[in-house]
């Protein structure tokens, strides 16, 4: 996972000294700075720029430049200033484009991803980061700023054999004058393995189903272990002899096996039950049987964005030495039709004892869910286990790309949740559940089936997943909005988006690290 930045940590004096040294006539340098509304600069910034102030009014004039979040203004060959090109960046008042708000976090990495998405491929950029009003932690906002840069520079273009010139520059390259150069470093480095995991989670969900099978999964995943993650893979002999029936039955149509992936990081006290993270892991839905219409159908590879979140977030903690007991399972499955394939109508037993009556095949995300959730509860007994899942069309109708679903048996687990969204910028919107929607899904036949009718079909889908769980505190996140197709953003212009990661690693870092 290399990423397409790089960041040098130096302080506002070094900063200024590299201004000083030759320009490289291959790479033109840009100079980026900040200003707030009506042109606010810092004192120093202001310093730095005494000569080409006029050019920058002017030009403010000519392009309505005001200073405002989210623009920028560009300009070349600035008089007295050792650099090509001069970037300067809008952050509006209190940096954020509600002036009465105090920043948040997510604001500077918005500004980290609008000030990558400025610089080309191969650019070379100084960038001063003393913004008008000086963030309350500087260290911390400079991490936020250069992770936001690394998730706005990654590509997935190694399926492109015609690369494009400015492609094949190489990274971007920016020093970083913060304020605190010395404990920046030490949060840039950090903001280093997050990113890294993000990446990771986003070429798994981008990567097309005919590389990723589950075994391919399950081997990637598995290069954790470099991290000092335990990693063990489960086939499909050893999941029947678990009598996961459920997970296994969705598989059974396709030529590519079954795999469960366990993932543990163990750097809390020993002993001490860990947080579970379950993802769904169906590398290509066809629906099955209940076969899907050809529009679209391509998207269906990103159906595995829940267990490529979980890969994330373990990287992430491990990466990071996380003082903390966490594991994660990923449910791996494709939902094929064949002449194994499993019908509408068809019975299963799931690795609880309960019995599922398979209405629609294309349902299939709950059944591999099911069996994963029992198996880590019934295995690891966690003190609260989160599973993530592309699971219903129903939640882009209800909240469309903005926010996921959450749903949740547990009012503390599902606050603790909803604010490592906002603090992430990775939302969540909490749902109702209760016994009138989980009747629902009450069968003639068996415990129960595997759909509940055309309304609140995420909330059904939940109830599905809530019969597994006994009294373990649990939520569920339903990503199918957010993993996958995600629209641009400052942020974020690949398709698979690693939602998730970020999330999940900073409900770790709050509340489940000793
Ligand atoms: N993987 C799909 C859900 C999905 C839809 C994800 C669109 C991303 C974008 C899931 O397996 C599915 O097919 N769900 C069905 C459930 C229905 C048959 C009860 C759905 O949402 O239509
Ligand atoms: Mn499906
Ligand atoms: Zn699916």
């Amino acid at each position: 996972m290399s990423l397409n930045a790089k960041f040098e940590v130096l302080s506002f004096d070094e900063a200024e000294a590299a201004l000083r040294a030759p320009e490289d006539a291959a790479r033109p340098r840009t100079l980026v700075v900040f200003a707030g509304n009506e042109l606010a600069m810092s004192e120093r910034v202001k310093a730095l720029l005494k000569e080409a102030q006029a050019q920058i009014e002017r030009a403010a004039g000519a392009t309505k430049f005001k200073g405002k979040a989210g623009s920028a203004l560009e300009i070349l060959a600035p008089v007295g200033v050792a650099a090509s090109r001069l970037l300067v960046i809008g952050v509006g008042a209190g940096n954020s484009d509600d002036s009465d708000k105090p920043a948040k976090f997510e604001d500077y990495l918005s500004l980290g991803g609008q000030t990558a998405g400025k610089l080309a491929v191969g650019a070379a950029a100084v960038v001063l980061f003393d913004l008008p009003e000086a963030p309350s932690e500087p260290a911390a906002a400079a991490a936020q700023f250069a992770l936001g840069g690394w998730l706005r520079a990654y590509k997935f273009d190694q399926y492109k054999t015609k690369k494009k010139d400015e492609d094949k520059d190489g990274p971007i390259e920016i020093q970083l004058g913060v304020a605190d150069a010395e404990s920046a470093k030490a949060h840039v480095l950090e903001a280093t393995h997050t990113a890294e995991a993000v990446v990771l989670a986003r070429t798994l969900v981008n990567e097309p189903a005919n590389v990723l099978s589950p075994a391919e999964f399950a081997r990637r995943a598995s290069e954790l272990m470099k991290l000092g993650v335990e990693v063990e893979i489960l086939d499909e002999k050893a999941m029947a002899e678990l009598g996961m029936r459920a997970l296994l039955g969705v598989g059974q149509g396709s030529e590519n096996e079954s795999r469960l992936v366990v993932l543990r990081w163990n750097g809390g006290a020993a002993g001490a039950a860990p947080v579970a993270f379950v993802g769904k892991g169906v590398v290509f839905d066809t629906g099955g049987i209940s076969i899907k219409p050809a529009a679209s159908m391509e998207d269906m590879k990103g159906d595995m964005a829940g267990a490529a979140a979980v890969t994330g977030a373990l990287y992430a903690i491990a990466a990071r030495k996380a003082k903390a007991n966490v594991v994660g399972v990923l449910g791996l499955v494709e939902n094929m039709p064949d002449g194994k394939a499993q019908r509408p109508g068809d019975i299963v037993k799931s690795m609880s004892g309960q019995t599922i009556e398979v209405i629609n095949t294309d349902a299939e995300g709950r059944l591999v869910l099911a069996d994963a959730l029992t198996y880590v509860i019934e295995k690891h007994k966690p003190a609260a286990v989160v599973d993530l899942a592309t699971l219903t069309g129903a939640i882009l109708v209800a909240l469309g790309q903005e926010y996921a679903g959450l749903f949740s048996n547990n009012d503390d687990l599902s606050e603790r949740l909803t604010k490592a969204g906002t603090a992430t910028g990775e939302k969540l919107w909490r749902f109702p559940m209760g016994p009138y929607y989980d009747k629902l899904i009450d069968s003639k036949f068996a415990d129960m089936k595997n759909t509940g009718g055309r309304h609140g079909g995420s909330i059904t889908a939940a109830q599905f997943l809530h019969r597994f769980v006994g009294k373990t505190p649990w939520a569920h996140l339903d990503i199918a909005g957010t993993g996958m197709g995600s629209p641009s953003s400052d942020v974020n212009q690949s398709w698979g988006s690693g939602f998730g990661v970020r999330l999940l690693d900073r409900l770790v870092k709050d509340h489940y690290e000793g």
